[in-house]
């Protein structure tokens, strides 16, 4: 069994990658009431591989309907309603057993539920496992937007089982890899070669090692900058741009990942005007989304538009643009303010 540990002093936890159905006993689960958030598709697919871990337990499942359009307030009250209909206590555990969706509300709810329960993830795709599973980032959308209400709120441990990816439809799939891709770009040359010569992380070993790299990854971003008040902006590489495209296309059109695929090549853009990265650079960051059949282009209709949309990216301070653009390959720099005119011919 692998474990990286995300280390946070007291907040500090254990990602372990491991098949779940081996590990008999989950040390971090000490708690004898546990209230478990998943969604119909999920429960249904993979539930029953994980109860046998938690025999001996009062166990309560919450089921919420399925897609990013129910991560909102009421699916937050379902929770709490739940959590109190079963009297869970301070001494309770919630565990999040779904994709970022599930992960991000479940943390949200044990982070409020009488200020604060323990929680754990149990990530079923791949963008939950190399990504949103792990920071304590956790939240619910709203009219105003996405990600705009919500607490940081750590878990108390991941359980990384890659068995789970076997039923994810081939898009999500792809989708987790452009946030994989994010990674190795700003912040692992080699971790990008590797990607690169891989073959579309088919086998199981080739998909654990990215999983385990980009997790590395990003604990030590997180151990650096909890809060994002610096470099855990460089996540957002490809999100500022892809944020817009999710917008101006209703949410439907594209997978976040897909977005952020797009995004990435708007930003290179950028990168490539500012003298940032060199056009051999770009291309082989073009050629590697391409490679993992990710979306790579996309026209935008109303120049003028998508750039004043720009300015809603919650990365944006005082009506500031801030971009997280490559420096190389394998490093990032923040850039604000760049000249509107080449933010305009960036968008192609
Ligand atoms: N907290 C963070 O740091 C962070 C980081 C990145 C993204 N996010 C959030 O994550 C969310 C996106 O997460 P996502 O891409 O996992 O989407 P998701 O949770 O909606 O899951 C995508 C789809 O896959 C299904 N699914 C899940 N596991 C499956 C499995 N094993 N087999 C078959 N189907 C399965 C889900 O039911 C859903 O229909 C967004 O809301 C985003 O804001 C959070
Ligand atoms: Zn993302």
């Amino acid at each position: 069994m692998k474990a990286i540990k995300i280390d946070l002093k007291e907040n500090s936890y254990n990602v372990y990658i491991s098949e779940i159905a081996k590990l008999k006993e989950l040390k971090e689960i000490h708690h004898s009431k546990i209230l478990i958030i998943t969604n119909p598709k999920v429960s249904a697919l993979h539930i029953q591989k994980i109860l046998p871990n938690l025999e001996n337990k009062e166990v309560f499942i919450c089921t919420l309907k399925d897609g990013e359009s129910y991560k909102n307030m009421q699916s937050i009250e379902a929770i709490l309603d739940n959590a109190f209909i079963h009297k869970l206590d301070r001494k309770s555990l919630i565990i999040a057993f779904g994709g970022g969706v599930i992960g991000d509300m479940s943390g949200f709810a044990a982070g409020i539920y009488q200020r604060g329960i323990d929680f754990i993830n149990i990530p079923t795709t791949l963008l939950a496992q190399v990504d949103a599973s792990v920071g304590g980032k956790t939240g619910i959308n709203n009219a105003f937007g996405k990600n705009l209400i919500g607490i940081f709120h750590q878990p108390k441990a991941v359980y990384i089982d890659t068995n789970f990816l076997s039923t994810l439809n081939k898009r999500e799939f792809r989708a987790g890899i452009s946030e994989i891709i994010k990674m190795a770009v700003c912040f692992d040359k080699d971790f990008f070669s590797f990607l690169e010569n891989a073959n579309l992380l088919n086998s199981k070993e080739d998909l654990e090692k990215a999983i385990i790299k980009s997790i590395q990854i990003k604990a030590d971003i997180i151990r650096k900058d909890e809060r994002e008040s610096g470099i855990r902006a460089a996540l957002n590489y490809g999100h500022t741009f892809g944020h817009v495209i999710e917008l101006l296309e209703n949410y439907s059109t594209y997978l976040h990942g897909e977005a952020v695929s797009l995004g990435i090549i708007k930003a290179n853009r950028l990168a490539l005007k500012l003298g940032k990265i060199s056009q051999n650079e770009s291309d082989r960051i073009l050629n590697l989304l391409k490679k993992y059949n990710l979306p790579t282009e996309y026209e935008v209709k109303d120049k003028n538009d998508f750039y004043k949309k720009l300015f809603l990216d919650k990365k944006s301070q005082n009506d500031k643009l801030r971009f997280i653009l490559p420096n190389g390959i394998g490093a990032f720099e923040i850039v604000e303010n760049p000249p509107k005119d080449l933010v305009l011919e960036a968008l192609g």
